[in-house]
């Protein structure tokens, strides 16, 4: 089987230092669901709260289990290879919560790949009230460049508009695969589509925590079959695999209704 065309950086793959995976063994079983979804590179990002990255001896301990996590997780990658011609490719990355609006993201451990885009989320799913767009701007300023991650997620999204000033501090936007079907409720589902729809976001990946299948392929197929197949190439293979070698995103046309005539559903959702 070759490998596939995606490029997933959103993941909880590392084993037993997240909610993802438990162990080696759940890590290789998930870059088999991996390819099955369609991903033929992969970047690992575990949790990583931002205010560790302000206590040394804290974010050394942290990075002691994420290194091991790390290491577990090149031995199912060589397993991988020994069962398949075409190998994931699979590197390393966190995803870092902004608990503080300052976190020091110098370590090349708290970016993707080496790169200079980093995975953020606000705590708790809710964006903060007053300084979400200065802690994306403090990380712009510091030289890096912010991906914020499901942000059809946060419970306190009430318009585009909060959105957008995030975006002008210089965030871009990765949505979650599984929030175009459903799987984290209707809100974060209708939200989803109102990004798209402003062409707001740049990156889909599958935040998958090696339980059950990543949503990759069908909401590739989803998006396809409702006629945005030049979206979701762009922001499942396009786009990610620019940030894999530090490129930034092309631009996403937004989702258009007149295009939306596949499914009442689908209609639905996009307002039609
Ligand atoms: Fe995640």
């Amino acid at each position: 089987m070759t490998a596939g065309r995606y490029t997933d950086f959103h993941n909880h793959l590392m084993p037993a230092v997240d909610d993802g995976a438990r162990d080696a063994s759940a890590a290789e079983a998930a870059l088999d669901a991996f390819r099955r979804a369609g991903a033929g590179q992969v970047i690992a990002t575990p949790h990583l709260d931002g205010s560790l990255t302000r206590q040394p001896g804290c974010l050394a301990a942290r990075m002691a289990e994420l290194d091991a996590g790390w290491g577990a997780l090149c031995g199912a990658v060589a397993a991988d290879a020994q069962r398949h011609a075409s190998p994931m490719r699979v590197e390393r990355g966190a995803e870092v919560m902004l608990d503080i609006p300052d976190p020091d993201l110098s370590d090349p451990r708290t970016r993707l790949a080496g790169t200079r885009f980093a995975l953020v989320e606000f705590a708790r799913l809710r964006l903060p009230p007053v300084n979400a767009a200065s802690a994306i701007a403090f990380i712009r300023r510091s030289g890096w460049l912010p991906v914020v991650a499901h942000p059809e997620r946060y419970r306190n999204l009430e318009s585009m508009d909060e959105l957008e000033a995030l975006r002008a501090a210089g965030a871009f936007f990765q949505v979650n695969a599984g929030s175009l079907l459903g799987e984290y409720g209707s809100t974060a589902q209708r939200h989803v589509m109102a990004v798209l729809r402003a062409g707001m976001a740049s990156y889909a990946c599958s935040d998958y925590h090696a339980t059950g299948e990543p949503a990759t392929a069908r909401a590739v197929s989803l998006l396809a079959e409702a006629g945005f197949g030049e979206q979701a190439d762009l922001l499942f293979a396009v786009n990610p695999g620019r940030l894999l070698r530090g490129d930034l995103p092309l631009p996403v046309p937004p989702v258009a209704r007149r295009a939306a005539s596949a499914a009442s559903w689908w209609k639905r959702l996009l307002g039609g």
